[in-house]
C-alpha cells in the first residue's frame, strides 16, 4: 500500500499533474508547426500545479508547443515536490528515464524545478542525472530566460497569474510558511510567510472573472494566516466572495483560523461549505513534539464552531501516522479525535523524514513499519467509516452541482456541491456550469447522483 492514502478523495480543482495541452495535435504536427516542444510534469501539491501554469504561459510564449509524453519533448520539466521521500524516489525514476531518452537523441534539455529545485539535494541530482536547468520555487520567474525569453524578471512576479483553466482559477495570496512543525521540509524550501496585498488579490480576482473564471480558489500554505495593512483572512475573503461567484481556500492552519471565518463560510453563499483543517495527531504530546502551537481541545472546539455555523458542510483534515515518539497512547488518541470530529475525508501519511528538518534527527524514536502500517489501516478504516455514515445521510436529497470535469463519452461528469461533496453525475454539462440532480447512493468518497433534473 502506498505510504499516503487520501481516505475520502476528491477531485482537484484541476487534475495534480500537467494539464492536457488543447485538443489532441499528432506528434508530427506538433513539431513542424511549433518547432520546438516542451513537456511540463507536475507533482505534488497545489502550490505547484499553480507555478506549473505560470511556467506553461512562459513556454508558450516562448513558442514551444506543449507536448504530453516525454519522447517528443524538446524541453522536459519536471516541477517537484519535496514534503515525502518517496516524492524525491518518483523523480529519480523519471530523471533516469529522461537521461535514457537525451542518450537516443529525444529529448534535448531537462530542468529540474518547484521544491526538490530549492532543497539542497538539488545539487547531487543535479551532477547525477546532468540536469540543464534547476531552479527553486523563488526563482521560478528565471525559466523565461532559458527558454529564451529576455527580460522576464519583472513580467513573471510571483504576482502574476497562471494560465487559467477553463472555468476555475487559482489565486496564490500568500506564500512560505512562519511554523517549523517538526517533520516539514516547507518552510526550508518555500521560506518564510510573503502576504500579497489586498489590491493586486482582488484585482487579479477582478479580471479572471471577467474572463469567464467561475471557481477561484485562494491558495497558500497557510492561507488563514493572511494579513496585510491591518485586514486578516476573514477580511480578504469576505471581499473575494463578493467578485467571485464560487469560492474556496486551501490551505489553512488550526491556530490561525478564526471563529468569524468559520461563520463566514455559512454566511457567505458562494463560499463552498468545505474546510480543510490540518489536525495532524489528536495527541497534545505528539502536537507538542511536532510544534503545531494548539492542543487537540482546541481544534475540536474550532470544529464545534464548523459544525454549528455550517452545518452541512464538509470538513477534511492531514493525518501524520507514526511520527517519532508516537505511542499507542498517543494513536488512540488520535483516533479518538477521528470519532469525535467524524471527519468527511482525510490525507492520511505515513511519517517520512526529511534531510533538514528535526525530526528526521529522531530516526531512532520511529515506530516498527508493521505498527505504523496497523496504526495507518485503523485510522483509515475509522475516517471512511465516518465519512460513509454522513455521505448517507445526503442519499434523496436534490443538490445543486458545479461540474468540475465534464464527462468523457458517455460517462460521468464530476462535480461538486455546495457542501463540498464529489459528486459522479451523468450529464453533457461542461465544467462551469451546474446542474441539479438528485443524489441515489453514495459511498464513502463519493456521492452518486442520477439524471439531472430542470
Ligand atoms: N512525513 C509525512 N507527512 C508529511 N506531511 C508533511 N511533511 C510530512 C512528512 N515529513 C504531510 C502533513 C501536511 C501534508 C501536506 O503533508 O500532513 O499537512
Ligand atoms: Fe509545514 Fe507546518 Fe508550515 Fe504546514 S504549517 S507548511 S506543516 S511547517
Amino acid at each position: 500500500m502506498s505510504d499516503t492514502l487520501r481516505a475520502t478523495p476528491q477531485p482537484a480543482p484541476i487534475p495534480l499533474s500537467s494539464k492536457p495541452a488543447p485538443g489532441p495535435p499528432r506528434p508530427s504536427e506538433t513539431r513542424s508547426r511549433a518547432g520546438k516542444t516542451a513537456c511540463i510534469r507536475t507533482f505534488g501539491c497545489q502550490m505547484n500545479v499553480h507555478d506549473s501554469d505560470r511556467m506553461r504561459r512562459m513556454i508558450q510564449d516562448a513558442g514551444y508547443a506543449e507536448v504530453q509524453r516525454y519522447e517528443e519533448a524538446d524541453l522536459v520539466i519536471l516541477n517537484t515536490c519535496y514534503v515525502r521521500e518517496n516524492a524525491v524516489d518518483r523523480v529519480r525514476g523519471h530523471l533516469g528515464e529522461l537521461n535514457r531518452l537525451r542518450r537516443e537523441g529525444r529529448v534535448k534539455k531537462v530542468a529540474l524545478t518547484g521544491c526538490i529545485g530549492a532543497a539542497a539535494e538539488a545539487a547531487t541530482l543535479q551532477r547525477t542525472y546532468d540536469i540543464d536547468l534547476v531552479l527553486g520555487t523563488h526563482n521560478t520567474y528565471e525559466l523565461a530566460e532559458f527558454v529564451g525569453l529576455p527580460t522576464m524578471a519583472e513580467t513573471y512576479t510571483p504576482e502574476l497569474p497562471g494560465t487559467e483553466g477553463e472555468h476555475g482559477a487559482f489565486v496564490t495570496i500568500m506564500t512560505g510558511c512562519n511554523y517549523q512543525c517538526s517533520y516539514c521540509i516547507v518552510p526550508t524550501v518555500r521560506g518564510r510567510m510573503v502576504c500579497r496585498p489586498r489590491q493586486s488579490v482582488l484585482e487579479e480576482v477582478d479580471r479572471l472573472v471577467e474572463g469567464g473564471t467561475r471557481y477561484v480558489t485562494l491558495l497558500g500554505q497557510t492561507v488563514d494566516a493572511w494579513r496585510h495593512g491591518g485586514e486578516r483572512f476573514c477580511d480578504l475573503l469576505e471581499a473575494v466572495s463578493e467578485r467571485a461567484p464560487r469560492v474556496w481556500f486551501t490551505t489553512s492552519h488550526p491556530s490561525n483560523m478564526e471563529d468569524r471565518t468559520l461563520r463566514a463560510i455559512g454566511e457567505r453563499e458562494s463560499i463552498v461549505k468545505r474546510l480543510h483543517l490540518p489536525v495532524q495527531s489528536g495527541s497534545d504530546r505528539m502536537l507538542k513534539i511536532m510544534h503545531r502551537g494548539y492542543k487537540a481541545e482546541r481544534y475540536r472546539r474550532k470544529i464545534e464552531v464548523f459544525r454549528e455555523a455550517v452545518p452541512d458542510g464538509t470538513l477534511s483534515t492531514d493525518i501524520i501516522i507514526g511520527h517519532p515518539g508516537e505511542t499507542e497512547d498517543d494513536h488512540e488518541r488520535t483516533l479518538e479525535l477521528v470519532e469525535d470530529c467524524g471527519f468527511d475525508s482525510a490525507y492520511i501519511f505515513k511519517f517520512s523524514p526529511r534531510a533538514g528538518t528535526e525530526a528526521a534527527e529522531l530516526r531512532d524514536a520511529v515506530p516498527d513499519e508493521r505498527v505504523v502500517q496497523r496504526r495507518f489501516l485503523e485510522v483509515l478504516r475509522a475516517v471512511e467509516q465516518n465519512a460513509f455514515t454522513r455521505n448517507q445521510r445526503k442519499v434523496g436529497g436534490v443538490e445543486e452541482i458545479y461540474i468540475r470535469h465534464g464527462s468523457a463519452e458517455g460517462g460521468k461528469a464530476i462535480g461538486e456541491t455546495w457542501s463540498g461533496h464529489a459528486v459522479h453525475v451523468k450529464t453533457e454539462a461542461r465544467p462551469g456550469e451546474y446542474v441539479r440532480a438528485k443524489i441515489e447512493s453514495a459511498g464513502p468518497h463519493v456521492l452518486y447522483a442520477g439524471d439531472p433534473v430542470a
